[in-house]
Parts: structure tokens; C-alpha cells; sequence
């Protein structure tokens, strides 16, 4: 065998094993897209959910629990999430998250005697006040997230709660 026909041979190898790899990548991708689809979407498509009626709300913060849908992956459920919600003086509907924003505590509206009218993290003695913004000097450094919200028939619906801005 001359060195020729090694450098041949090789070569043909070469072009086969790119071109097969290439054919087999072209076939796979779609099957490793399909199977990977679901993790990799964004769970950004929340459906808004009845909580309330408007009749229940007034200008004291109420907690409410609701369940939503939730898909993580291939998996569907339902969760429980909870809302703090009040009427503001404008007539505005405030719904906020009960998540602290130190640690993932859950606040509690006005149960510090020393900070009345003010969310309360038992935690590590996080505070709120009443639209959900971070006491300065607390141990959380942004607001209370806030619900999408809506108001159709007399209801109440709540979507998913987005972060603010700290202050
Ligand atoms: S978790 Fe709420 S203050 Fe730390």
C-alpha cells in the first residue's frame, strides 16, 4: 500500500464520518428540541384566575389563597399561592405577594404592635409599608412583588406577581 492510498482512504473517512455526522445531527436535533421544549419554555403565559369578589375587598390588606395551573416541564399541578390585597384610596386594586423579598419569609400585614399598619417578616423583622415598598434600615432590599390583576364581572383575577423596583 503506497503512502498515497492511506491519504486516500483517510480522507474518504474523514468525508464520510463528517457527512454521516452532519446527516445524523440534521435528524436528532429536532427529536433533542421536541423532548428539552418544555423545560426550556418560560412559564410566562400564567392564566389569570378568579380570587374575589370586588364586594370583599376594602381599604385594610386581606390575604386571599387561590391555586393556579402550574407546568414545570412535562409535570401539571395545581399550587396554592397567596395575595394580599386592599382597595387604594384612588380606587386602585393593590395586590401583592406575601413573599419576603430578604429570604422568601411570608409577610403578615400588622402584626408588629411597634410598626402598626405595615407588613411584618417574622423572620428577621423585615417591614413593608402598606403598598408593599421596603422600609430602608429593614433586612429586605426591594418592594413586595406585585399581581397582575383584573376586573371582570365583579371579580377579582389574578395573574402572575412581577418584581419592582427597590427602593
Ligand atoms: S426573610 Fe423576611 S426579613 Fe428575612
Amino acid at each position: 500500500m503506497s503512502k498515497e492510498d492511506i491519504s486516500r482512504r483517510q480522507f474518504l473517512n474523514y468525508t464520510l464520518t463528517g457527512v454521516g455526522g452532519f446527516m445524523a445531527a440534521g435528524m436528532l436535533m429536532p427529536m433533542v428540541r421536541f423532548a428539552l421544549d418544555p423545560i426550556l419554555k418560560e412559564g410566562s403565559d400564567q392564566k389569570l384566575v378568579a380570587v374575589t369578589s370586588i364586594e370583599e375587598l376594602s381599604n385594610e390588606p386581606k390575604r386571599f389563597d387561590f391555586k393556579i395551573k402550574q407546568k414545570d416541564g412535562w409535570y401539571e399541578s395545581d399550587v396554592t399561592q397567596s395575595a394580599w390585597v386592599y382597595k387604594a384610596k384612588n380606587g386602585d386594586i393593590i395586590a401583592l405577594s406575601p413573599i419576603c423579598k430578604h429570604l422568601g419569609c411570608t409577610v403578615d400585614w400588622n402584626t408588629d404592635p411597634s410598626h402598626p399598619n405595615q407588613f411584618f417578616c417574622p423572620c428577621h423583622l423585615g417591614r413593608y409599608t402598606k403598598d408593599g415598598t421596603n422600609v430602608k434600615g429593614t433586612a429586605p432590599l426591594a418592594p413586595l412583588d406585585v399581581y397582575d390583576s383584573q376586573v371582570k364581572d365583579g371579580k377579582l383575577y389574578l395573574g402572575k406577581a412581577k418584581p419592582r423596583k427597590g427602593a
